[in-house]
């Protein structure tokens, strides 16, 4: 066992939605300033890296994730010089800086896109997809974007279409075209040059379509895009040599990272863009999507644990910016019970969690009206889909005007919540969710089976109640979980039984009852034990 710590293996990774988590200049978006201002906040919570979501130049089509330039920063969130400003403050405190990079698309206000759609000789009308109509004049073929309707844009002035996955200001590039896959390379070299630690891939498994663009198969769904198979749109046999690439150029520096957000994931697909040479982790998001179910968390750990073979590293994620917060999933009204049982899942998981700003204060969704979609994909699918501002709110700091978040007119509205769900309410709380997440990171750092220690279940169909090992050759853990609001008793079995144990972390108890031989394991509603077993 490698028992070096190494930061992405072994941390905790915070995304950060920039627009939304602190404001410096009171203009209502969060800006890396801000970011900068709250370096201490993150350092006491224990985080090893932030992720933020892009903070490259973007006409904000989709917030951020359409890029007009890929070698700057974004003048609402700052420069070049106070993003190296962030860097270095984040790296004297031991944080290290992930950024996202939007390589599938760029922006339609792209200086490429510009000059291809220019004209049909223009040199960079490859750097895009470009097609004919089909023979009755309409799209090329039945591809559809995620965000609705043909994913082909007619472009009257040079008689082709272009190719979008995502909003129509947002054409795909075209990783074939030897100068794009250069330029696009260099991204990565440009910002480790600057520093930064690792990279979140979005929608990495797209960048190669079908050079002959056949059309999807059909497949049983609800919507236009769920009405095929996604085959020759992505996860093309071209990824797997670029993805060596990539990597090659990220061990060409120490200690660089990226994981990769796996379109239409499943468990396999994931696991096998990070076999061996290829991304050191991808996303599944299998925990983001599940009910509040034991035995729906425990088969998503072992999928997820049986696709990566050992080979990969597993990732867990129970927020992003793109879902409903898991407050606002699990959550009951006000009630953050379940949140502890959800922070201690997600944190003694064999594998790096992931955590969503505002996640450790039980930040709730905002309630999202017609008037206030600010989400392209919200105005067009409402009511059907409110879109995905919810869960992008302004982070929660204290109880002055706007969360303490901006002094001027937020960009979204705060939770009216914030007066009693704020940081420094939490800070003031010893048994608050805030803490509960501290705890949890420090016991993460103090015991090394918690990070490296193999997954062991010890209920196998639960119903209430989750219970595993975590085991390596020195230490073995115990964390047992009540998902539910009554009181259970965990039988222990065999070794385990006979086995001494020693309370580390309860969220309803200071001392451990006397476990005499054959007794069973008390958990109080929503409880969560952590026991280490004593040698
Ligand atoms: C990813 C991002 C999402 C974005 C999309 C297009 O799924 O997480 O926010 O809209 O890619 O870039
Ligand atoms: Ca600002």
């Amino acid at each position: 066992m490698d028992n070096q710590y190494l930061w992405w293996r072994d941390g905790v990774i915070y995304q950060i939605y920039p627009r939304s988590f602190a404001d410096s200049n009171g203009d209502g978006i969060g800006d890396l300033n801000g970011i900068r201002s709250r370096l201490d906040y993150l350092a006491e919570l224990g985080v090893d890296a932030i992720w933020l979501s892009p903070i490259n130049p973007s006409p904000d089509v989709d917030f951020g994730y359409d890029v007009s330039n890929y070698l700057d920063i974004d003048p609402k969130f700052g420069t070049l010089a106070d993003f190296d400003a962030l860097v270095d403050e984040a790296h004297r405190r031991g944080i290290r800086i992930v950024l996202d990079l939007v390589l599938n698309h760029t922006s339609d206000q792209h200086p490429w896109f510009i000059q291809s759609r220019s004209s049909r000789d223009n040199p960079f009308r490859d750097y895009y997809l470009w097609r004919d109509p089909a023979a009755d004049g309409g799209p090329p073929n039945n591809w559809q974007s995620i965000f609705g309707g043909s994913a082909w844009e007619w472009d009257a002035q040079t008689g082709q279409y272009y190719y979008h996955m995502f909003y129509k200001e947002q054409p795909d590039v075209n990783w074939r075209n030897p100068p794009v896959r250069k330029a696009l390379l260099d991204v990565f070299r440009f910002w480790c040059d600057r520093g930064v630690d690792g990279y979140r891939l979005d929608v990495f498994n797209m960048y190669f379509k079908h050079p002959d663009f056949p059309d999807n198969p059909p497949a049983v769904g609800l919507r236009g895009f769920d009405r095929q198979k996604h085959i020759y749109d992505c996860d093309q046999p071209e990824m797997f040599p670029l993805l060596r690439e990539i990597r090659a150029i990220l061990d060409s520096y120490p200690e660089r990272f990226a994981v990769g957000e796996t379109f239409l994931s499943t468990p396999q697909k994931a696991a096998s863009y990070c076999a061996a040479g290829l991304l050191h982790t991808t996303f599944d998001f299998t925990f983001l999507h599940s009910p509040w179910k034991p035995a729906r968390f425990l088969k998503a750990i072992q999928d997820w644990e049986q696709a990566l073979q050992q080979e990969g590293w597993p990732t867990y994620v129970l927020n992003n910016h793109d879902n409903p917060r898991s407050a606002t999933r699990y959550g009951q009204g006000e009630d953050d019970n379940r949140l502890q049982v959800a922070a201690a899942l997600l944190l003694t998981q064999h594998g790096t969690p992931f955590l969503y700003y505002g996640e450790e204060i039980g930040m709730r969704d905002i309630p999202i009206t017609r008037e206030m979609v600010q989400d392209p994909v919200g105005k067009r699918f409402w009511p059907l889909y409110k879109g995905r501002d919810g869960c992008r709110s302004p982070m929660q700091w204290n109880d002055s005007p706007n969360a303490g978040f901006s002094t001027g007119k937020p960009w979204l509205p705060v939770h009216a919540n914030y007066r009693q769900r704020n940081v420094s309410a939490q800070q003031n709380q010893p048994d608050s969710l805030y803490h509960f997440y501290r705890k949890l990171i420090q016991l993460r750092k103090e015991y090394p089976v918690l990070r490296n220690g193999f997954f062991q279940p010890l209920t196998f169909e639960p119903q209430r109640l989750l219970a595993y090992l975590r085991q390596n050759a020195d230490q073995t853990i115990l964390v047992a979980l009540n998902f539910g609001k009554r009181p259970v008793r965990l039988a222990l079995g065999g070794m385990v039984r006979r086995a001494s144990w020693k309370l580390l972390l309860s969220n309803r108890r200071d001392h451990l009852p006397p476990l005499k031989d054959g007794l069973l394991l008390p958990l109080e509603g929503h409880e969560v034990l952590i026991l280490l077993q004593e040698a």
